[in-house]
């Protein structure tokens, strides 16, 4: 049985006094049991928000890591072994953000995610397709090379201490989610993909979905076979909503 997720990344959100606010909101909510649950704020707010949850069974992200792991001459960047260092257990890797904003290739992706699990992070792999792209029908093909671009670098096994998410680009941030049958069809062809080179990696991998998640419609993402769990991004700046969200994950 794969333990479900839900991880709430924050993004380019927060202040101090905001981020005092939504931890002292974490801490009350009633979380389920068997599920896992994580925040992943901006770096700066990593360290406030390890102490600030210590002793809550929620674990602290990052959005991103530097291709190096190690510290070193790197202006800006922040190495896997800082955040690892700060508190942190997961990193998200090539979140569509970065990718098209930032420009990230699938080179660097790959040096990412190895450089976080070097440092004994989970790599949390962002893939998913833009609308003009699910227009032409090309969905499972850019997933397929995404994921694809990751397995070829770093072998298959990577996947056995990784997660995948699958979020829409067209999803995101839109009010717009993939219907439950939408998003498990993905799901089901990012597994098989990795069951053509190992059914025990296909098999123990999660896949969260990401794009518009509420909890509203969590519920019904959740029940899908091949869901195991959401990235969550405005929904997750309420912790009540949030908490809601990791409620539907656990029934
Ligand atoms: P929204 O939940 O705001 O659509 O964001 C999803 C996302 O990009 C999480 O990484």
């Amino acid at each position: 049985m794969r333990r479900p997720l839900v991880a709430g990344n924050w993004k380019m959100h927060g202040t101090r006094a905001s981020v005092a606010e939504l931890i002292r909101g974490l801490r009350q909510l009633a979380l389920p049991v068997g599920v896992e649950i994580a925040v992943i704020p901006p770096a700066l707010y990593v360290t406030q928000v390890v102490t600030g949850l210590e002793g809550k069974a929620i674990g602290v992200g990052a959005q991103n890591c530097a291709v190096e792991p190690m510290q070193g001459a790197l202006t800006g960047e922040i190495a896997a072994s800082q955040l690892a260092d700060s508190g942190c257990a997961y990193v998200l890797v090539g979140h569509s953000e970065r990718r098209q904003i930032l420009g990230e290739s699938e080179a660097m992706l790959s040096r990412k995610f190895a450089a976080a699990q070097a440092c004994g992070l989970i790599p949390i792999l962002c893939i998913g397709e833009t609308l003009a792209q699910r227009e032409a029908g090309k969905t499972l093909e850019v997933v397929q090379r995404q994921l694809g671009s990751v397995i070829e670098q770093l072998g298959v096994g990577a996947f056995a201490r990784a997660v995948v998410a699958y979020e829409p680009v067209w999803a995101i941030g839109t009010g717009l989610t993939a219907s439950p049958e939408q998003a498990q069809e993905v799901h089901a062809s990012i597994r098989a993909q990795l069951r053509t080179e190992s059914a025990d990696v296909a098999r123990g991998v999660r896949i969260l979905y990401g794009g518009s998640v509420k909890a509203a419609n969590a519920a019904e993402l959740f029940a899908m076979p091949d869901i195991d769990g959401g990235l969550i991004g405005g929904a997750s700046l309420n912790a009540d909503e949030f908490g809601a969200i990791c409620r539907a994950a656990g029934s």
